[in-house]
């Protein structure tokens, strides 16, 4: 069923997400007719500009050349319109209250940058946009939610001073992944994985999100952020919760994202031992990816000469619950790396005795389950299965689901879902005050660990990311699965 009629006002409409993201998942869902005609759009931006002009620069990305995607986006173009405004001018604000006084519902999108969340908020607020009698009032807000524990509870703060916590829709886009969403269904829609899910048969977990880009254009943003706060308490929990929670009593919001508060909140907090030792910051040199050629990081645009910002990071994490009691959790992400692959692997424990006279325990590989979030998602199993021939001997095999095969899946940006459901009013994929705040509690240690000084371990571009993430889990008798 189509989304309830709305106004979308999208607060740094004008931007590289709103273009590159936000119009086409709209344009997207207008095709499906899952938004109607009657969605209205206003893009806020403080510089000077005109529905004209901003119509045609969200065309951008749109791929018009598609029928669909042109007769939909024919039906959003002339409910777009253009407002000029400062976010942190009440004044401003006010003729915005003025300009939606006879709208219904209203959701208002943070797409701006963060420095401006609070400030928004607390305008929208004082000039009574956030008040609901009759329609609806919701806030969207992108991340980074936040910029250690300190800020991001200060943030929490200042947003429910200003609205509900069910008003409130925080943005972490995996869980716009189908393949991300596809963990619950796979844990939860079938019998035998559940089985085998804990610390009798699961040996340890890696979940990697490697990428071949470098920092690009965005030095001034990453180099005050770097891989930790931008991957880590955010996406890269949003998946340890996926595959550590218990079965929720229901696919209600609040029923999933209690059961996946639950396993955060069962993450050992690191010590200050553990923050030195357990987890690796590394930062690319030059060199090249294939035939690209990446310069060093720290030669970047915007980032300083001598910055200390780690692009690649690696840790372990210990969940302290019944089902993981001693199970380590590596989690790792980088940039420049050797390939574009974001996957979650849980490595069985070995069998307890081999029967198969000629083979040694070491050459019987324990199973392993991969889930490929993306490129080529999917989900594979590692098993061990008789050689054919009169010897004896056993070799490695792999069962294979691909998207690719089973779906016929339309090109999508993940944001599909999280703005239908925001507008029909379902958090369920939306971060929690409690969650984001525990998120940071847990890296919080590492982030005071790294703060003191120290450099980041040197790592070549296209590379696996640095020796010391190796030795990390050597430590432990285990090993990456390489990212390719
Ligand atoms: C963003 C980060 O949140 O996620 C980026 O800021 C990162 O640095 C991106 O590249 C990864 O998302 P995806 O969907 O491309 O895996």
């Amino acid at each position: 069923a189509p989304a309830p009629a709305a106004s979308l006002v999208i607060f740094g409409g004008a931007g590289d997400l709103s273009r590159r993201l936000l119009m086409p998942a709209i344009v997207n869902l207008t095709r499906d007719g899952l938004i109607g005609d009657d969605l209205d759009i206003l893009i806020v931006s403080h510089g000077e500009g005109s529905d004209k002009a901003i119509r045609k620069q969200l065309t951008e990305h749109l791929a018009l050349k598609d029928k669909g995607i042109k007769a939909a986006w024919k039906k959003r173009e002339p409910r777009i319109r253009y407002f000029q405004g400062a976010f942190d001018q009440r004044a401003d604000f006010e003729r915005l209250a003025d300009t939606l006084k006879r709208a219904d519902n209203i959701a208002f999108y943070l797409a701006s940058a963060a420095s401006f969340f609070a400030p928004i908020a607390e305008n929208l607020a004082a000039v009574g946009l956030l008040k609901e009698e009759g329609g609806f009032r919701r806030l969207v807000i992108e991340k980074p939610f936040g910029h250690d524990l300190a800020s991001a509870q200060a943030l929490n703060r200042t947003l429910l001073a200003a609205m509900d916590e069910r008003q409130i829709f925080r943005i972490d886009h995996f869980l716009g992944k189908e393949t991300v969403q596809n963990i619950l269904t796979t844990r939860f829609g079938n019998a035998f994985f559940e089985a085998v899910w804990n610390a009798r048969y699961i040996d340890y977990v890696e979940i990697s999100a490697a990428e071949t880009v470098d920092v690009g254009t965005r030095g001034g943003f990453y180099d005050a952020t770097g891989a930790l706060r931008d991957m880590v308490p955010n996406h890269l929990f949003q998946l340890l919760a996926m595959i550590g929670m218990e079965a929720p009593n229901s696919f209600d919001a609040e029923a999933v994202r209690d059961e996946k508060a639950k396993l955060l909140q069962a993450v050992r907090i690191p010590t200050k031992a553990e923050a030195r030792r357990e987890a690796v910051r590394g930062q690319y040199g030059a060199g090249r990816i294939g035939d690209t050629k990446i310069g060093a990081y720290h030669q970047a645009a915007k980032v300083a000469p001598d910055s200390a910002t780690e692009t690649y990071v690696a840790l372990k994490l210990m969940v302290d619950s019944w089902r993981w009691a001693g199970v380590p959790f590596y989690l790792r992400t980088g940039k420049a790396m050797a390939a574009r692959a974001t996957e979650i692997v849980l490595h069985f424990k070995p069998i307890p005795l081999t029967l198969f006279r000629d083979v040694d325990v070491g050459g019987l590989p324990p199973n392993r389950l991969t889930i490929r979030i993306q490129p080529d998602e999917g989900i594979c199993l590692d098993f061990v299965a008789k050689k054919p021939g009169p010897v004896v001997d056993t070799a490695p095999v792999r069962m294979r689901f691909a998207y690719a095969d089973a779906f016929n899946l339309p090109p999508s940006t993940g944001y599909e879902s999280l703005i239908y459901d925001m507008l029909i009013g379902d958090p369920a994929l939306f971060q929690r005050a409690d969650m984001v705040e525990r998120g940071w509690a847990i890296v919080q240690p590492i982030l005071d660990h790294w703060a003191k000084g120290g450099a980041p371990e040197p790592y070549d571009p296209g590379s696996q990311g640095p020796e010391a993430a190796d030795a990390l889990l050597a430590r432990d008798g285990h090993g990456w699965t390489p990212v390719a």
